[in-house]
């Protein structure tokens, strides 16, 4: 079976090569630039090239909130500034990231076209004020973007220092008002091919009188009316998406169409401060349209709650995922090189974390390390966030100094530029399901925790150094040996047969409790569970028992006992073979974990939330069947994360980086070079805190 994935990777179907992400092929280092705020201080805009240039900077987004500086007057357009600031960063060697202006909108427009301003859930009428606030439907929005775009493209298009766009700004949120409303219908017909029947029956509507006898009685959901509707609210939840979408590509029209050769991206975000992927957004849709996935990481370094390790492992899970969406490297776009201002305490990033920090972006596949922000805003609610260049104006700053080494050490790679992470394990994740079991009045409501329980599974390939793809349900995963599915809750027949279809080929399955629940209509399967997961995993959950926070269970697994808690699933188990058994309570003695032979694969369902000791040794000894690969032959700590990208055909460049305030001790089974001395190394390798050792090695044939 191993031999048979093998040859599958062998036959190309993990992806090997470089691929270029933008019009350079280039680290990228630099960050959000705001000149606009500056214009009235020249001195000071010609200053910020000195200090970029010192830190080794070559990137820079510009212009996502400077709509009310470059149109003052709605027609008028002043762009003599703008043309300054390319010429000055394109005689420094710099490159642009051009943004389009559509995150805050100028007061006039607000004033004079108040379609444009966003409707709440509760049909409140927003002012206006902040940013990221505008509807996605209204026409008089589009239309005005579209023309400051096309003015954008056909002005800076042919720039040499013109390398991306830079769309938008972390598009989110949704908004209710009329136009809205209407749209909303429209996706619905559009979905249920005009037949309310087929949406009557797919909302499952005779529930509660709540039958739709007209499309236009059709809100969408509200505080203040239908929200127990949940196919309902996962169409919403769908259309948000759409919508968004949709208004991206309104937004991207002129680019398209004046510059075909330069690539689009926007940012996307992360859920702070749990630093679980965004959940506003199903972003397997939206990467299908942007050239380069991008992201802005905000990760709580040194926070109370958690330690080191752990966030490294989140910050690390994003990656992989966003990585993983278009299988080529991603750009990090965004990130403190010291504190953020938004969050309850703003802690700097300790001397060595920020280095560390990018170097691990690096090596998840990121061919950049970009900051908000380039100089701190003199006043106004981000005076306080983080940037290279500090109000202090001072060179010797420790913030500017920790970003000049990532800057350096950056410049001395440039052929990590493009290179692949390969992966022989691929871990699934799934925005839909997480709507939906968020939706599900039942199991716990503080321990449903979809993502997090996703990271967890995640994390034993982590703590082991096994490279990881995180990936979405409709992308291929024939290529990997081994596909971990946790907490897939929400399940079509497509992919129940797809995975089916993956283990009689000789894959290794693993899912877990709440796996396969209801259809993509939030419909619940009828008659059990849906027979192909019967048969790939030779059993049928019963029920599922959901613990108060603190109840706690225990299973035994090969000779030693792990705490159990949240959810347990009684099964009955019919061709499986029981690997581990509760130890108390009703179900004592009865499997809580099975592996099943099923074709040429073997499929395993653990059945109960178990403790991180129980997947470190569970996932231990599946690396060892399958004989999983970490990049680097070592011993390391979990805390010492070993990740790397493929250079060429025989050589790898690796990280060795200490995620812990302590020193730790690696043990390389292999020879490695040390990237700058040239040294050959093996044997014990001593970190200290927060160090990061840059190796390369030979890529075992
Ligand atoms: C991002 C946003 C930036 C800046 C930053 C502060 O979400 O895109 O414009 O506000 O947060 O951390």
């Amino acid at each position: 079976m191993v031999q048979k994935v093998k040859s599958l990777i062998e036959k190309g179907c993990l992806i090997l090569e470089k691929k270029q992400v933008t019009k350079v092929s280039k680290l990228l280092h630099g960050g959000d630039y705001n000149p606009e705020q500056w214009i009235n201080y020249p001195e000071v805009l010609e200053q910020d090239i000195e200090f970029l240039r010192i830190a080794n900077t070559n990137a820079f987004s510009i212009g996502m909130f400077s709509w009310a500086t470059l149109e003052p007057t709605e027609g008028v357009y002043n762009f003599e500034w703008l043309d300054e600031v390319f010429d000055r960063i394109y005689k420094m060697g710099g490159h642009i990231l051009l943004a389009t202006p559509s995150g805050a909108r100028p007061a006039w427009m607000s004033q004079k076209y108040p379609e444009v301003l966003r409707t709440d859930a509760e049909r409140r009428k927003m002012l206006h004020g902040g940013r990221h606030n505008h509807c996605f439907s209204s026409p008089i929005y589009r239309e005005k973007i579209q023309n400051i775009n096309r003015k954008l493209a056909e002005r800076y298009g042919d720039h040499p220092a013109l390398i991306m766009w830079h769309v938008s700004n972390e598009y989110g949120g949704e908004c209710h008002c009329d136009l809205c409303q209407e749209n909303f219908r429209e996706f619905l017909k559009v979905k249920y091919d005009n037949d309310l029947d087929k949406l009557n029956h797919a909302w499952w509507s005779t529930f509660w009188s709540h039958t739709i006898t007209d499309w236009s009685q059709i809100e969408s959901p509200s505080p203040i009316g239908e929200n127990a509707v949940h196919g309902m609210n996962l169409d919403w939840r769908r259309f948000v998406t759409h919508q968004t979408i949709d208004f991206y590509k309104t937004e991207v029209e002129p680019l398209r169409e004046i510059t075909p050769e330069i690539p689009l991206t926007t940012n996307f975000m992360a859920d702070n401060p749990d630093l679980i992927p965004f959940q506003g957004l199903d972003y397997s849709q939206f990467a299908k349209e942007v050239d380069v996935v991008t992201w802005d990481a905000y990760p709580t370094w040194h926070n109370d709650r958690e330690s080191t390790a752990d966030v490294a492992m989140k910050v690390a899970f994003i990656d992989d995922l966003y990585r993983s969406l278009k299988q080529q490297p991603f750009l990090l776009l965004e990130s403190t090189p010291s504190a953020v201002n938004w969050i309850d305490y703003n802690k700097t990033k300790r001397p060595g974390m920020h280095y560390l920090s990018a170097m691990q972006m690096l090596a998840h596949g990121s061919d950049s390390n970009m900051y908000f922000q380039i100089r701190k805003s003199r006043g106004s609610s981000e005076k306080f966030h983080g940037a290279i260049i500090d109000h202090d104006m001072d060179m010797n700053n420790r913030v500017f100094q920790e970003v000049k080494k990532v800057g350096d050490q950056m410049a001395k790679m440039p052929e990590l530029a493009g290179s692949p992470k390969p992966a022989e394990v691929a871990v699934l994740y799934d925005w839909e399901s997480n709507w939906a079991i968020d939706d599900a009045q039942s199991f716990g409501e503080d321990s449903r925790l979809y993502p997090q329980t996703v990271q967890e599974h995640y994390r034993a390939f982590w703590a082991k150094d096994i490279p990881v793809d995180v990936i979405t349900k409709e992308q291929n995963w024939d290529s990997y040996k081994l596909l971990v599915v946790p907490m897939l809750y929400l399940m079509d027949a497509q992919t129940i047969e797809r995975l089916q279809k993956f283990v009689e080929k000789g894959g290794t399955l693993v899912s877990t409790y709440i796996t396969g629940v209801v259809d993509e209509h939030d419909l619940v399967h009828l008659g059990g569970w849906p027979k192909p997961l019967q048969e790939t995993f030779g059993l049928k959950p019963l029920e599922t028992d959901t613990l108060y926070p603190k109840d706690r269970n225990a299973v035994t697994y090969a000779g030693k006992s792990y705490e159990m808690k949240d959810y347990g699933t009684v099964l009955d188990v019919e061709s499986a073979k029981p690997v581990a058994f509760y130890e108390e309570d009703y179900y004592q003695n009865q499997p809580a974990v099975t592996s099943h032979e099923w074709g040429e694969g073997k499929a395993y369902y653990i059945g109960a939330r178990l403790e991180r000791a129980f997947h470190d040794d569970f996932y231990g000894r599946l690396i060892e069947d399958l004989d999983l690969k970490a990049i680097v032959s070592a011993e390391a700590p979990a805390s010492v994360s070993i990740q790397g990208r493929r250079m060429d055909e025989t050589t790898n460049l690796v990280f060795v980086m200490n995620f812990s305030e302590e020193s730790q001790v690696v043990y390389l089974n292999e020879e490695v070079v040390d990237i700058d001395g040239n040294q050959t190394m093996s044997g014990e390798l001593v970190l200290d805190p927060y160090e990061v050792k840059i190796v390369k090695n030979k890529i075992a044939q």
